[in-house]
């Protein structure tokens, strides 16, 4: 049976720039929940204008931000025109700590509007925007840019999110908000808040802004409960999301084991009671491998409102993927679909990360080891007290003889990856270094690669969005 208000197709919200806005409105077009990836996208804007903004639509965007001042100024820092030359580096943009800048937070604001505003263009149906709990630092600034370009659905994964639906009360107000922020080595019980002020970054904000819905991203039913019942401004939807989904995953309960290969093992712990799920009374769609017609069809039957879909819209010709790294994913799926290894330790967060091999890319170990350590975009640190009670922010893949400067252990930087640069690369947006080699791509999805040959068809290197919602529409009466 359909849920009476939603659609039973939520397209998986992909950083960085993987789930852009041409996918999620081209999936929202077709009445299906095309969603935006939120992560970096102040890096992604500042880097497309850098790249003489193709066609426009940054520009275009920006031009519709209701403060024209702050967006003329971000156009005159960034935009190259003709774009920049290959081999030159891309601009500095300021790293966003507990204490951002006015200009910091500015971009953060444009960004996030502009990806909404062009994923809503043109259409009436539902975009969502898709942010990871764990990048605290940009989180507010960043969810009022979207709300500001009338968001629909707001889901956030990677943690707890008990604030958010309170968080998006007082941003709708364009009132003052802030959240708690997650310090290491935090001593005395001292709190630490991040904050946001609509009025101290834009000259006249709105005064009501619409109020998106909250969908939250659980891995078991303990948080899906909890969020349920905690989130004051209420829960509206559930992504409960399984560790075969990309990206990264929830670690495994109970202490961490890993098999013969160093994979993290999932038991029965892990497993999730759907009827328990259905007990709560939101609708829910099931993430995680559910990306074909069969998986569509036992997700309702188990009282889902659907699924949600990633890996096969990653490789799609909407998704923000290079079109070469793209074109090799599915070349390969024609015959013997590439390795996807879920590294217990890659993802300076800690949780799990899938990472999917392709030659040429960060998954190569010697590649890797080649690859001078250095953070410079910092979307993946944590913040930690220093001894004298001020903040000060590490990433575990940064240099380890500054990360254990500032206080971490050298075993917690073994085996790290620079997510950001890596995935920022995977959207032809690779940082230049000087003598060294440009920043290589990393690339992750899920454990299920067996349907991108059902969607393309044999012999093809390259699939719609379209195709992907008729395959996964084709058993539904
Ligand atoms: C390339 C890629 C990037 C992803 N990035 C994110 C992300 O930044 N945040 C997030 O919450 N989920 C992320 N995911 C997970 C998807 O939103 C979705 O839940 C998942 O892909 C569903 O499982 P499937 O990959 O088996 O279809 C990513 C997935 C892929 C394939």
């Amino acid at each position: 049976m359909t849920h009476p208000r939603y659609p039973p197709i939520i397209q998986g919200g992909m950083g960085v720039g993987v789930s852009g806005w041409r996918l999620a409105r081209a999936v929202s077009s077709r009445g299906q929940i095309g969603v935006v990836s939120g992560v970096a996208l102040d890096v992604v804007l500042a880097r497309r204008l850098q790249l003489g903004d193709p066609g426009g639509h940054m520009r275009r965007a920006l031009a519709a931000f209701p403060d024209s001042r702050l967006t003329e100024r971000i156009v005159d820092r960034y935009f190259i025109a003709g774009g920049k030359p290959p081999g030159q580096p891309f601009a500095a943009k300021p790293m966003v700590g507990h204490n951002p800048s006015r200009r910091a937070q500015a971009l953060l604001v444009a960004a996030n509007f502009a990806e909404v505003f062009l994923a809503k263009e043109g259409h009436h149906g539902q975009v969502g925007i898709n942010y990871l709990h764990k990048i605290q630092a940009p989180l507010l600034a960043s969810l009022y840019g979207a709300m500001l370009a009338g968001v629909d659905i707001v889901i956030v994964g990677a943690g707890i999110p008990l604030e958010i639906p309170e968080i998006i009360d007082r941003l709708r107000r364009s009132g003052p908000a802030d959240m708690k922020l997650h310090v290491q080595g935090q001593k005395n019980g001292r709190t630490h808040r991040l904050s946001f002020d609509p009025r101290a970054v834009l000259d006249s904000p709105r005064p009501r802004l619409p109020r998106p819905l909250f969908f939250p991203i659980a891995s078991s039913v303990t948080l899906a409960a909890l969020l349920v019942r905690k989130c004051r401004g209420g829960v509206d939807g559930l992504i409960i999301e399984e560790p075969t989904a990309g990206g990264h995953n929830a670690p495994p309960r109970g202490r961490q084991k890993l098999d013969s290969v160093g994979e993290p093992i999932y038991g029965p712990r892990d497993q999730i009671d759907l009827a328990a799920i259905r007990a709560l009374g939101v609708p829910f769609w099931l993430a995680g491998s559910f990306g074909n017609p069969e998986k569509l069809l036992e997700a309702r039957a188990a009282g889902a409102a659907g699924v949600q879909v990633g890996t096969l819209f990653a490789f799609c010709e909407e998704s923000g993927l290079r079109q070469d790294l793209k074109r090799e994913v599915i070349r390969q799926c024609q015959h013997e679909p590439p390795h996807v290894f879920t590294d217990p330790v890659a993802s300076p967060t800690g949780f799990p990360f899938k990472i999917l091999s392709v030659e040429g890319t960060l998954s190569d170990p010697e590649a890797y080891a080649r690859r001078g350590r250095q953070c410079d975009l910092g979307y993946l640190r944590e913040a930690y007290e220093r001894p004298d009670g001020e903040l000060g922010w590490r990433c575990r893949a940064e240099h380890p003889d500054q990360y254990v400067r500032k206080g971490g252990r050298l075993e917690d930087t073994i085996g790290r990856k620079c997510l950001c640069n890596g995935l920022t690369a995977n959207i032809g947006m690779a940082q230049i270094r000087g003598d060294r080699e440009p920043e290589m791509a990393l690339l992750t999805c899920g454990d299920d690669l067996g349907d991108i040959q059902r969607v393309s068809g044999c012999g093809k290197t390259h699939y719609s969005s379209s195709q992907v919602i008729d395959f996964l529409l084709s058993r539904t009466a």
